[in-house]
């Protein structure tokens, strides 16, 4: 049975910040989720922190806004850091999504927006945490790993989890092998996530996340 969306008409539509690097598939699975369903929110712009990554392209053909703040442009990283929040302030997300960003945010900005920004990380946190998920849990040997999406504390994705979808590893797995079945998880994961937040429908109790 398909998903039943959980419309409130007298809530104003949620606005959505993505947060991405690189090459966004993440971030094209969340455009296309938002095209396909009803849901009670809107993507209101991309910001990444790379002037050549390939999301910025797929913000465009979505027609979405795009925001460049290029970490190479600033002469620190706190200045960076305060140029990113300033671009993020100055949308008023009720929402941030880091779908594939890559460097470590400052802790001005995960206090900012304690409980309004999410994280997708490809393994079952608290496994493998940081860089290379997929390539640590290869080397580890285990047989399930998966994807996290989780709620941005300053811990290095240490905040409460909302979901969690697992895949198997075989035998014969590499890591871009893995990455791409993983991928796949993460595409169901994160617009599923995105969704819930839109309906309301998570409370943050401590480390845990209900689902309501
Ligand atoms: C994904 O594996 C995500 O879990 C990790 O970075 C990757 C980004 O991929 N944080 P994409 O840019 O969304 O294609």
């Amino acid at each position: 049975m398909g998903r039943r969306p959980v419309r409130n008409d007298t809530m104003p539509p949620k606005k959505i910040i993505v947060v991405a690097s690189g090459r966004g598939s993440n971030f094209q699975a969340i455009i296309e989720d938002f095209q396909r369903n009803s849901i009670a929110g809107e993507c209101i712009g991309l910001v990444t922190d790379n002037p050549n990554a390939y999301a910025i392209t797929r913000a465009n053909e979505a027609g979405i806004p795009v925001t460049i703040v290029d970490f190479t442009a600033f002469e620190s990283r706190e200045l960076y850091e305060k140029g990113l929040l300033l671009a993020l302030k100055n949308a008023q997300p009720d929402l941030v999504v880091l779908a594939g960003y890559m460097r470590i945010l400052g802790k001005d900005i995960v206090r900012e927006f304690a409980g309004k920004m999410i994280n997708i990380h490809p393994s079952l946190l608290p496994s493998f945490p940081g860089l290379h998920g997929q390539r640590q849990a290869l080397k580890h040997g285990v047989k399930v790993t998966g994807c996290t999406v989780h709620f941005v504390d300053d811990t290095l994705d240490g905040g409460p989890i909302v979901l969690q979808r697992c895949v198997r590893v075989m035998d014969d797995d590499d890591e871009e092998i893995l990455s791409q079945r993983i991928l796949i998880q993460e595409h169901i994961a994160l617009p599923e996530v995105i969704r819930l937040f839109c309906e309301d429908r998570l409370k943050i109790e401590g480390r845990n996340v209900r689902i309501l």
